[in-house]
């Protein structure tokens, strides 16, 4: 049987549109029209329907739970890489973890968060930045959440498991010391570094079963797929998971604007540390 495009209209795009926004406060702006298509003609193939219209109205549907969950995993964007915005990791060494370490040393417990995790390479270099500095972190309280609202790349973040060619932005000598060849061209974090991060699926903008709070939080490169008043209200939010003194680390074609109202200072252009 010969694959045919599945029908693709105007008011569908809407209708995509509405999902994205409604489920995960993803804005989809008119120039995403022909993304937008190639993305969920597959899962519209996959699931045997001949037009956005049928697939859409299976996954507002009552059975469509699932479906949805993996529309919307279809419609976010995972560009990412290890060390990502360095200046990022170096402040944690350098300003951050000396305190944090004594912290817990000490006996105390130390939460580090982040919040858009895709495939891993984030909390992984966190991981790798804090046991620079701290080589034992893992034998005391200390904890990285990893969240993401696509569970296929939080899968693939817990897995550890990436390409020689995606470890690039780690350094020889981490590479050798936290990861093993795991075949195929493959590496694998191993080791105590793997008591560090904890991964789970987390959307930003639903509720969060988090009580406690973290001393950095770093939500870097997905509020730029966010609206303004979706943004301001997860930073709000997130300055509201800081403690005091601690620190929000953002991308760097992202910004802060409501600092007064988030109890935020900006400390560097894309880091800001939370009063009090
Ligand atoms: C471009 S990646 C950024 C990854 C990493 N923070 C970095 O800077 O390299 C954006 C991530 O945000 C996630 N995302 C989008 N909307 C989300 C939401 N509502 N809640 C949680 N994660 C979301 C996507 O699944 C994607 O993995």
């Amino acid at each position: 049987m010969a694959i045919t495009d599945p029908e693709y209209t105007d008011a569908d795009f809407q209708r995509v549109r509405g999902i994205a926004k409604d489920v995960a406060g993803i804005f989809l702006p008119e120039s995403k029209r022909t993304l937008v298509y190639s993305r969920v003609a597959r899962r519209v193939r996959e699931n045997a329907k001949a037009s956005f219209r049928d697939y859409l109205d299976f996954v507002q549907g009552p059975a469509g739970q699932v479906e949805l969950e993996k529309l919307i995993c279809a419609l976010t964007t995972n560009v990412t890489s290890f060390f990502r915005e360095k200046n990022h990791f170096t402040h944690l060494e350098e300003e951050v973890m000396p305190a944090l370490s004594s912290r817990a040393r000490a006996g105390g417990r130390v939460r580090l968060w982040s919040a858009a995790c895709s495939t891993g390479p984030e909390p992984w270099s966190m991981a790798m930045s804090i046991m620079s500095v701290f080589p034992e972190a893992p034998t005391y309280d200390v904890r990285i959440l990893a969240t993401d609202i696509n569970s296929n790349v939080v899968a693939q973040a817990a897995s550890g498991l990436y390409p020689e060619a995606e470890t690039e932005g780690i350094s020889l000598d981490m590479r050798n010391r936290f990861m093993e060849p795991a075949g195929q061209g493959q590496l694998r974090f191993a080791g105590p570094i793997c008591g560090l991060p904890a991964f789970r699926v987390l959307n930003l903008n639903a509720e969060w079963p988090m009580k406690g709070l973290f001393s950095a939080i770093l939500c870097r490169n997905v509020v730029i797929y966010f609206d303004e008043v979706t943004r301001e209200r997860l930073w709000r939010r997130l300055a509201d998971k800081l403690e005091p003194g601690g620190f929000l680390y953002v991308g760097h074609s992202e910004r802060v604007v409501s600092l007064r109202e988030c109890g935020l200072e900006q400390v560097a252009p894309t880091i800001y540390r939370k009063g009090g």
